[in-house]
């Protein structure tokens, strides 16, 4: 039997070909693991309804984590006209299956490093950059709790003057609450324990100096303001590691003016997705921006990249954020070893610059002299 059980979702578009040079690179490190295919993505929208069917979340509960590799999502009116015509009109709406699986798993934090590998034509701002973003991913604006239009029950209920804001609820009623869309943001005191709690750990285990909580108080006062609460509760015990706290606004700024001065980053679901690609973008982009979706006893690993249709089947995408994310798996497996003989490997051929795919070299996807996925892979795995 195998050492460990992987759920194994290429899911759509590019994720088939990123997760085909993953799996090259994996089998040359040698780790000892069986692959169970589970079904996610488009194709399952539109032919069953459902993304995430009922059966793939069976087969992920009986393994230890999955490998995922990218999801294609369309606005309401694209995916129901996708829909087979068979199940039309049953009231079916297409939800985003990663976004269910972070929910179903309780995969409450999304651990994002952002490390500039020496020698990235695409290190635009410095080859020192080292950055990792705790996103919150569970809460916030991301709980699916939302209304269009606003029914009046809900809008009588912000307006009650014993519990709601009656004042400001004025203006939404002057316009007609059928002119009126809602969508939530809910964060409880554990989810702000929870992923500030992780990243001062993280912090502590590897040393870093700092950890900023990316936040937006002065203006959203009660979510905003109960977790930099517990943010500051938190960081007493942590006295030799850094405090800061930024607003999301300003923190865009000063990534990209001084990207040195950060270290560990912390932000609820919504802030943490906006830092996260502005950080990946600091060290050459999605084509190296891994990511970790993990809970108490699993944990999902996908790149933080989209599907990127146009390029499905073509083996011209870089693969270097899913081999990362696959070395993050590693880490959580406990196969510290391999992760770091991984990492290296993708550290040298960066660094070597031989081997480079089209968005490292500033031109088009298939242009000559661009190596392919799988080439990229197999000099990570001639490195190994
Ligand atoms: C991410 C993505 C997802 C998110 C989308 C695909 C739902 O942007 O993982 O950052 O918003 O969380
Ligand atoms: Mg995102």
């Amino acid at each position: 039997m195998a050492k460990h059980t992987i759920a194994w979702m290429p899911g759509d578009g590019v994720g088939n070909d990123v997760m085909k040079a993953t799996r090259l690179v994996l089998d040359a490190l040698g780790f000892d693991a069986e692959y169970v295919h589970a079904d996610i993505g488009w194709e399952f929208w539109c032919k069953e309804g459902n993304p995430l069917p009922d059966r793939t979340i069976e087969t992920l509960k009986k393994t230890d984590c999955a490998l995922f590799g990218a999801i294609t999502s369309k606005p309401r009116d694209e995916a129901n006209d996708e829909l087979d015509p068979s199940l039309r009109d049953k009231g079916l709406s297409y939800f985003s299956p990663i976004v269910k699986l972070r929910q179903v798993f309780n995969l409450h934090t999304n651990l994002r490093p952002c490390k500039a590998y020496p020698g990235n034509p695409l290190n635009k701002l410095g080859d020192d950059i080292d950055l990792v973003v705790f996103r919150e991913n569970t809460e916030g604006m991301y709980g699916g709790i939302e209304w269009f239009p606003l029914p009046e029950k809900i809008a009588d209920a912000m307006a009650d003057p014993e519990v709601g804001h009656p004042d400001r609820m004025k203006r939404w009623y002057e316009r007609g609450l059928e002119n009126v869309a809602v969508s939530t943001r809910i964060m409880s005191r554990q989810g702000c324990e929870s992923i500030c709690r992780g990243a001062f750990e993280y912090a502590k285990e590897f040393g870093r100096k700092s950890v900023t909580l990316v936040e937006k108080p002065n203006v959203l006062r009660e979510t905003g303001g109960l977790i930099t609460r517990v943010f500051r509760q938190i960081a007493k015990d942590y006295p030799g590691i850094e405090a800061w706290e930024a607003n999301i606004d300003a923190m865009c700024m000063w990534l990209i003016k001084n990207p040195q001065d950060y270290d560990v980053l912390v932000a609820e679901n919504m802030f943490g997705d906006v830092i996260s690609d502005l950080a990946a973008g600091l060290v050459g982009g999605l084509g190296f921006a891994c990511a970790a979706n993990i809970g108490d006893d699993y944990a999902v690993f996908e790149p933080t990249h989209g599907s990127a249709p146009k390029y499905d089947g073509k083996d011209v995408v870089n693969p270097m954020a899913m081999i990362l994310t696959a070395k993050m798996m590693l880490d959580w497996l406990g196969e510290k070893d391999m992760a770091a003989r991984l990492e290296n490997a993708v550290a040298a051929v960066i660094a070597e610059g031989k081997v480079r795919t089209y968005d490292m070299m500033g031109v088009r996807a298939g242009s000559p002299g661009a190596a392919t996925t799988t080439q990229m892979a197999e000099a990570v795995a001639a490195k190994l």
